[in-house]
């Protein structure tokens, strides 16, 4: 597949391999919200749960509004004027159903006036250890020189994150790609690194040590799908 950036974005950045931002490096409040999704018992209150990733979310997205476009504005208010900078891209949310709901919801909530696609990805386990990623549904508007922010709150393996960017190929072009994610693995963000364009950043709360054999992220958090939304019977 050869996905083409678009040449005239004036902040071009041109980085020899995706650019990984691991925010949990940094000291701040994000490191709060990773530990208590995290927490055995915590983490069973599955509107904290809801919430946390939300504001996840929230927090990755304003860091990442730090490195887009912006054009020179002017507000008006009841005593004068006030020359300002607003963002210029035009923001493509793609989330991956179902556990990709809540920090969607919190993505949007920063970007609130970004367009929506959803997509249906899941695991068709073939074995106890093997398994396909089924695409089946997809909501999107034109993706076609776009920014697109595609979010997944667990890169385990990456490959849903690939399977659903390859989906959004009938869709359009974007002309520059974020990928949100709350925990991810160091095997997954290889593979992405090694299948994503080069100028592809990805926005990162934790990094973990390894995937298990059924490709769960140790130590990650379990199910983000079931503690979000409860279990389900498996296909
Ligand atoms: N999806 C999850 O919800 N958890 C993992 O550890 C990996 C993928």
């Amino acid at each position: 597949m050869v996905v083409i950036i678009h040449p005239e974005r004036k902040t071009f950045t041109n980085f020899n391999t995706m650019k990984t931002h691991h925010l949990a490096k940094e000291n701040s409040v994000l490191l709060h919200y990773l530990q208590q999704i995290r927490d055995i018992h915590i983490q069973k209150d599955s509107m904290r749960f809801r919430r946390n990733l939300e504001r996840i979310g929230e927090v990755l997205s304003y860091e990442l509004s730090k490195t887009l476009d912006f054009h020179p504005a002017q507000v008006t208010t009841p005593l004068g004027e006030k020359e300002t900078r607003l963002v210029q891209d035009d923001i493509v949310i793609c989330s991956v159903l179902r556990a990709g709901l809540p920090m969607h919801t919190g993505v949007l909530n920063y970007f609130d006036w970004a367009e929506n696609s959803f997509i249906s990805a899941y695991r068709y386990h073939t074995s106890d250890t093997e398994f396909e990623i089924i695409v089946e549904y997809l909501a999107s508007p034109s993706l076609d020189n776009k920014t697109l922010i595609l979010v997944d709150p667990m890169i385990a393996s990456g490959h849903s994150m690939l399977a659903t960017f390859q989906a959004l190929n009938k869709v359009g072009l974007p002309r520059v790609i974020h990928l949100v994610s709350a925990i991810a693995a160091p095997e997954g963000i290889a593979y992405l690194e090694k299948h994503f364009p080069k100028e592809t950043q990805l926005w990162v709360g934790d990094i973990d040590d390894h995937l298990n054999d059924h490709s769960y992220i140790v130590p990650g958090l379990g199910d983000a799908g079931d503690l979000s939304f409860g279990t389900k019977l498996q296909q």
